[in-house]
């Protein structure tokens, strides 16, 4: 496993390096989200687009031009619930990867506080993995199944890591009032990546998958309640 160094929007540099590691696959999750929070990308379209849109173009193209497979990882974040796909209709009617877009009210996007689709990398990075050494193409909706709220994650962190923690809600006028842009919420229907992976990796409903992820977390906190200095650190 190779971490590349460059920045996709300079293309003979990403072609440089493609050229010099030859890689069998690459996998792409390099994107600006924007600091303080995407709202950043409101005000900066033009230096999102070149490293998301361009980048992502020179990056796929690149790696098409020479044969090597080329996962990307993207966003869901272009849907919104409405009368096809009604939040709590479950999976058979959440969005498949065949549905187009329908949410168009931020320039660019991020879920808040409403039961959305979420991705556990810990569970579905292995399974980027099979999909790569497939190499399956085409649009793969890359989620655990199930929708879970920002609620229901805050109640996972009070009891696995801080039970004195404390939070009140927002409601969605008033979110509004705060945002640049709307947020896209939406349940994806993640049955082709359940199929694709099989019995190769564990796939966990969203509920249990998270109450993974704060067990595993409470386990990596050292005794003084902080995390180790190295444990997002690239190895
Ligand atoms: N996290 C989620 O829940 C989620 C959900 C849907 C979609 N996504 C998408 O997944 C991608 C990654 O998200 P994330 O949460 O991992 O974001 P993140 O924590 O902000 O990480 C983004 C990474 O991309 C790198 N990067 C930014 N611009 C680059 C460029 N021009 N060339 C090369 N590398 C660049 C950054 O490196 P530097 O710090 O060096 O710039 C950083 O390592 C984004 O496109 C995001 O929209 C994320």
């Amino acid at each position: 496993m190779f971490l590349a160094d460059s920045r996709l929007e300079n293309r003979e540099s990403v072609a440089a390096e493609l050229d010099e590691v030859k890689p069998t696959h690459v996998l792409n999750a390099a994107g600006v989200t924007g600091r303080p929070n995407v709202d950043w990308c409101e005000d900066n379209k033009a230096a999102t687009v070149r490293a998301n849109v361009v980048g992502t173009l020179n990056l796929s193209d690149l790696c098409s031009l020479r044969g090597v497979h080329c996962t990307v990882f993207a966003t869901g974040c272009i849907f919104e619930y409405d009368a096809e796909h009604p939040l709590g209709g479950g999976a058979e009617k959440g969005f498949t990867e065949e549905d187009s877009a329908n949410f168009f009210a931020s320039w660019y996007d991020r879920i808040v506080n409403i039961p959305n689709s979420m991705t556990v990398l810990h569970e579905l990075l292995p399974a980027s993995l099979v999909i790569a050494e497939k190499k399956l193409s085409g649009i793969i909706n890359f989620c655990n199944p199930g929708v879970i709220s920002h609620n229901e994650m805050l109640d996972l962190y009070v009891k696995h890591i801080d039970p004195t923690y404390t939070y009140t809600n927002f409601t969605v006028d008033e979110q509004a009032k705060i945002l640049k842009a709307g947020r896209s919420n939406n349940e994806l229907n993640c049955q082709k990546l359940v199929d694709a992976v099989g019995s190769e990796c564990e796939i966990n409903e969203i509920h249990a998958a998270c109450e993974k992820v704060f067990i595993r977390m409470k386990e990596n906190l050292t005794a003084d309640g902080t995390f180790p200095d190295n444990l997002f650190k690239r190895k």
